[in-house]
């Protein structure tokens, strides 16, 4: 299990320590959740920060984008060069458009899809993709209860990457912990995104006990 921790509950006051710290401690990602107030009922970060975090991490950024202008904020972090950029299925129109956007500027393509959205939305997307992100709460806030239903839709998944395209990666972001960590990987997930879990601890135990 790859572990991405959420950069989202980090202590914003010392912003610099808290991203050497959590690589230190062995993450595998760094994973900034990107809100515009519109497409979620929050917002949080922006290009300074990023430009910030990009300098100071020695782990590849991990950024999904939970907003409705998809199009400005690729435009926005393609500059800091992420490995991943996970764009929201339910705010695009024209997905497939994007992907070869992502591509041609080097960053490998995700598709983010709201715990209540269909795996069906993305079928004929998967073959174009390196990862789904699969959300495990609705999107918005860090510290939400995992909705366990996502587990069927994990499995759903896993079985349409393996027919459509293997190399495929499963994400799942929201409410993961040490107490249902094993069940998300049992499902079929390779990354797990955790924020409270991980910052509300020690960084290096919390990592460990998620892996
Ligand atoms: C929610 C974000 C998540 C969130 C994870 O909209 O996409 O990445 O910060 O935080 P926890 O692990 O606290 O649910
Ligand atoms: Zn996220």
């Amino acid at each position: 299990m790859q572990i991405a921790p959420s950069i989202l509950s980090a202590d914003f006051g010392r912003l610099d320590e808290e991203i050497v710290a959590i690589c230190q401690a062995g993450a595998d990602l760094i994973h900034i959740d990107i809100m515009d107030g519109s497409f979620v009922p929050n917002i949080t970060i922006g290009e300074v920060v990023v430009k910030a975090v990009a300098k100071i991490s020695t782990k590849p950024l991990d950024i999904h984008i939970m907003v409705s202008n998809n199009d400005m904020f690729v435009d926005m972090f393609a500059p800091y060069s992420p490995r991943y950029l996970s764009f929201h299925i339910e705010s695009e129109k024209h997905p497939l458009r994007l992907i070869q956007k992502l591509r041609k500027l080097g960053i490998k393509p995700s598709i983010a899809i709201n715990p209540h959205t269909s795996i069906d939305t993305v079928k004929h997307i998967v073959p174009y993709v390196d990862m789904v992100l699969l959300m495990s709460v609705n999107p918005g806030f860090g510290g939400q209860e995992f909705i366990s239903e996502v587990l069927n839709k994990a499995k759903e998944l896993k079985q349409l990457i393996n027919k459509k395209n293997p190399k495929c990666l499963i994400q799942m972001d929201g409410g993961i912990n040490g107490k249902n960590i094993q069940q998300i990987k049992d499902s079929g997930v390779d990354i797990a995104v955790a924020g409270s879990y991980l910052f509300g601890g020690e960084y290096t135990r919390q990592i460990d006990s998620l892996r």
